[in-house]
């Protein structure tokens, strides 16, 4: 057995570059452009919440998700924050996968929200719809259109759809299921950036959804965020939210609601803007890196590459393999032995069950997600491979 991880860590390690010392899971990639347009906008001495490139980053964004109404923010999480504090999540509870990151629940709770955890597919990472419906069906009535949680007696307001690691949960029967049981929706897919779901860029499918601009995310603006609404209303009142509640003449200092200031300033939009000018290149890379884990992994039967469902695109940020059930003994073994040739892989998300501050929290039985949580380890993914 020992062999046998052994000459799968060296495989790995072949397929990696060889001239970089170690590798870590994800790391940006930042072409010369970058230092051409950061130098052009520090010129500028528009380096804050005004200026060109955020209009270019903006209207790139648009392009690529197809969506017109995207606010950037300062983080992905500060625009999840402002996105249910629209939808108004106060003493009520929200639906989301346990398998997700921390940033996901906090923006529940920074709302005063309950974040009441729901299961993700069996070897998979998105929420399981099927459990999901028959949970509801047991848990739930309905009570003037709303619905309502039986064990305790609070509103069930919406479900925030993670699309875990750039993968696309499948969202037309999750959409089915919140329209029977009038649930808001908002998508996370932080790391979704060139993931698409039948031909629909994540992010854009539900009410609101974000995206994450964080360093080990497919592009990156060091840390940043975007909201995309559906509608020109939430759209006018993110915008809002987001700047302070600042209202005109713009010479004043006059504000008329307790808002944020989550506004994604010039100068991380111009290392955006840089990196997104080839994000076709980015995501052929991507597909390629695939295609070789593919190829190794095939190779061992202890092992399976995590694999996503029919009618989705996903971007393949990172990739995770999933180890069989009978070897998952193995899984801390490899680890150490990636980090032992400082190949620094990583364990998915801890499960937010499994988290001290969430403990008390509802939630389903997570069988599926402390399962996957438990065999599965990322890989170095990043595009300069
Ligand atoms: C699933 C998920 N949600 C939210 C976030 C938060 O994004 P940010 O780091 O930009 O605040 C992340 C970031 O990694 C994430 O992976």
């Amino acid at each position: 057995m020992h062999i046998k991880l052994n000459n799968f860590v060296d495989d790995v390690h072949a397929l990696l570059k060889k001239t970089n010392i170690s590798h870590q899971v994800h790391e940006p990639s930042i072409p010369q452009s970058t230092f051409k347009y950061l130098s052009d906008c520090i010129k500028s001495t528009y380096l804050s919440s005004e200026g060109k490139y955020l209009q270019k980053f903006e209207t790139g964004l648009q392009k690529m998700t197809g969506s017109n109404k995207i606010l950037l923010t300062n983080t992905g999480t500060s625009a999840l924050q402002v996105a249910l504090k629209i939808i108004d999540v106060e003493q009520k509870e929200v639906l989301v996968p346990s398998m997700t990151f921390v940033a996901t629940t906090n923006a529940i709770i920074y709302n005063n929200g309950i974040p009441h955890f729901i299961d993700c597919e069996q070897n998979k990472l998105n929420i399981d719809h099927r459990l999901l419906e028959d949970y509801l069906k047991k848990i739930t009535r309905m009570r003037n259109n709303k619905c309502i949680n039986k064990i305790t007696n609070k509103e069930i307001v919406g479900i925030i759809v993670v699309h875990s690691y750039g993968y696309p949960a499948n969202f037309d029967a999750i959409k089915n299921i919140c329209k029977k049981y009038h649930l808001q929706i908002l998508e996370d897919a932080a790391a979704a950036l060139g993931s698409y779901y039948k031909d629909r860029h994540l992010g854009t499918l539900g009410r609101m959804g974000i995206i994450s601009f964080n360093g080990n995310k497919i592009i990156t603006t060091g840390m940043g965020g975007a909201l995309i609404c559906k509608t020109t209303s939430d759209y006018k009142v993110a915008k809002h939210l987001i700047s302070t509640g600042k209202i005109p003449p713009s010479h004043k200092y006059l504000h008329d609601t307790i808002g944020f200031n989550y506004r994604m300033a010039n100068i991380n939009a111009a290392s955006g803007y840089s990196q997104l000018l080839n994000i076709r290149q980015i995501l052929r890379k991507k597909v390629e890196l695939r295609k070789k884990y593919f190829d190794l992994i095939s190779t061992y039967d202890f092992c399976d590459l995590l694999e996503s469902t029919s009618n989705e695109k996903p971007n393949y940020w990172i990739n995770n393999i999933v180890i069989s059930a009978k070897n998952k003994s193995y899984k801390d073994q490899l680890v150490k032995k990636f980090h032992k040739k400082r190949i620094y892989v990583r364990e998915l998300w801890t499960p937010q069950h499994r988290l001290k501050m969430f403990k008390n929290y509802p939630r389903m039985d997570l069988t599926n997600s402390l399962d996957i949580w438990k065999r599965t380890i990322s890989l170095p993914s990043s595009i300069n491979l």
